[in-house]
């Protein structure tokens, strides 16, 4: 027995499958819906919310090497950091600046206040710092009060902008 289809076009599907068996006469036929793209454009309007914020307030730091160089001086690496929203240590080890020494690297608590190896001393800016935490009044008990956990110094308080000079490794410099 002859068996027909007829496809009729239908403007929004596609002929997907049609299959036909002789033993039972069964015809399937199925149709999947064709996508069509759609583009779009529209116009920026611009907006209060889109103008530029002002900017944050930020400090700029110095960190002195706890040697000299080769070729004499110590050297120095700069770094900037919005005001208050970073901690001393972070601000190091995103820009690769050394904060450890070598017992330090290995054996740190990560930053948790309790190990006392992250030890830097503030040239200058200390104004620009938080307040020794308690943490600090206990590691640092017998050390210069120029002396701070990088852990625990809190760069800038939001407001506040300026430089701060931090001597790496104090407890090594020559
Ligand atoms: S990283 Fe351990 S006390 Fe600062």
């Amino acid at each position: 027995m002859a068996s027909s289809v007829h496809l009729v076009s239908v403007p929004s599907f596609r002929r997907r499958e049609i299959s036909s068996s002789h033993r039972n006469f069964r015809k399937s036929i199925t149709f999947t819906s064709v996508k069509k793209s759609v583009s779009v454009s529209c116009a920026a309007i611009p907006s209060e919310s889109a103008q530029a914020a002002p900017e944050k307030p930020e400090i700029e730091l110095e960190f002195i090497g706890p040697k000299p160089g080769a070729d004499g001086p110590y050297p120095v690496d700069r770094a900037t950091a919005i005001s208050g929203e970073k901690l001393l240590r972070n601000i190091m080890l995103d820009n690769k600046i050394e904060l450890y020494a070598a017992y330090g690297k290995v054996m740190n608590c990560g930053g948790g206040g309790s190990c006392g190896t992250c030890i830097v001393e503030i040239v200058d800016g200390k104004d620009l710092l938080n307040e020794r935490t308690n943490t600090e009044l206990r590691y640092l008990k017998k050390k210069p009060e120029s002396w701070r956990l990088a852990c625990q110094t809190i760069v800038g308080n939001k407001e506040n902008s300026g430089k701060v000079v931090v001597q790496r490794l104090p407890q090594w410099k020559k």
